[in-house]
């Protein structure tokens, strides 16, 4: 496949049996982690709470949350409200109001080995074209993992997520991707949303990576802070993300 010109992953990029048994324990914690945040997060509630009960779960658990200190990152987790795309600070003085919609972004080092995955809550009752970017999003990455097994290119989830988020009238933000992930937090490659079926690195048994599409209501275009990303139109953005082990024969889902 590497003489046809297809972009070969490396051999590290394939996970060993030990690798990915601690990659398992790393998602168990982080769904954990997710989970114990969709039971508390109500309208009223200051963001920092979030960060807190991500900080104390994960910490209850041996763990450690990967994001904090991440090249300078401030918090436990990011929280992205609305207009936000990601990397939202869960900060004091910050509250989620009804109305809102809200992405929670969970990830897990334990034992040195790293989970990542997203999930978008709707605070009370939502608009209905709120409500609908959060399902065709969640759409979107339904149809980008139904793409993702061995021996394709990764550029046919990409591909799988223009259609459906184009055909919804949305539009795919590319200024950032998924990821490898597992053995570090952020590995190699890096996964383009722009990238057309025939573009990106094989996928092959053995590789664990994110898929996480970012779909804005309104334009791609983004604003950016030193960490904080905006849609700059001001559209609402809605996000979610699994986490992935390519198969012999298609994928598994360890982290959602
Ligand atoms: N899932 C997000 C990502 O891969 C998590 C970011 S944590 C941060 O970018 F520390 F980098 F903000
Ligand atoms: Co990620």
């Amino acid at each position: 496949m590497r003489r046809s010109g297809a972009w070969v992953p490396s051999r590290k990029q394939i996970r060993t049996g030990a690798q990915l048994r601690g990659i398992r324990e790393s998602a168990a914690i982080n769904t954990r982690v997710l989970d114990a945040v969709a039971d508390a997060i109500r309208p009223g509630m200051e963001l920092s709470e979030i960060d807190a009960i991500v900080y104390n779960t994960t910490v209850a658990c041996g763990a450690r949350p990967a994001p904090l200190h991440y090249e300078g990152y401030p918090y436990s987790v990011c929280v992205s409200v609305n207009d936000q795309v990601c990397h939202g600070y869960p900060a004091k003085g910050r509250f989620l109001r009804e109305g809102d919609i809200v992405n929670v972004d969970c990830s897990t080092e334990y034992k040195g080995f790293f989970s990542d995955a997203s999930r978008m809550f709707e605070i009370g009752a939502v608009s209905q074209d709120a409500h609908r970017l959060v399902v065709q999003t969640k759409a979107c990455l339904l149809r980008a993992l139904d793409e993702v097994r061995p021996w394709k290119p990764m550029g046919e989830m990409s591909a799988a997520i223009h259609r459906h988020a184009l055909a919804c009238g949305y539009s795919v933000v590319t200024r950032y991707g998924g990821h490898g992930c597992g053995v570090r937090f952020h590995e190699e490659p890096f996964i383009d949303y722009g990238w057309r079926a025939e573009e990106g690195m094989l996928m092959v048994p053995g590789m664990t990576f994110t898929i996480e599409p970012m779909i804005n209501q309104g334009a791609s275009d983004l604003r950016e802070t030193e960490w904080e990303v905006y849609t700059r139109d001001g559209s609402l953005s809605a996000q979610w993300e699994v986490q992935v082990l390519v198969t012999e024969d298609g994928h598994e889902v360890i982290a959602r």
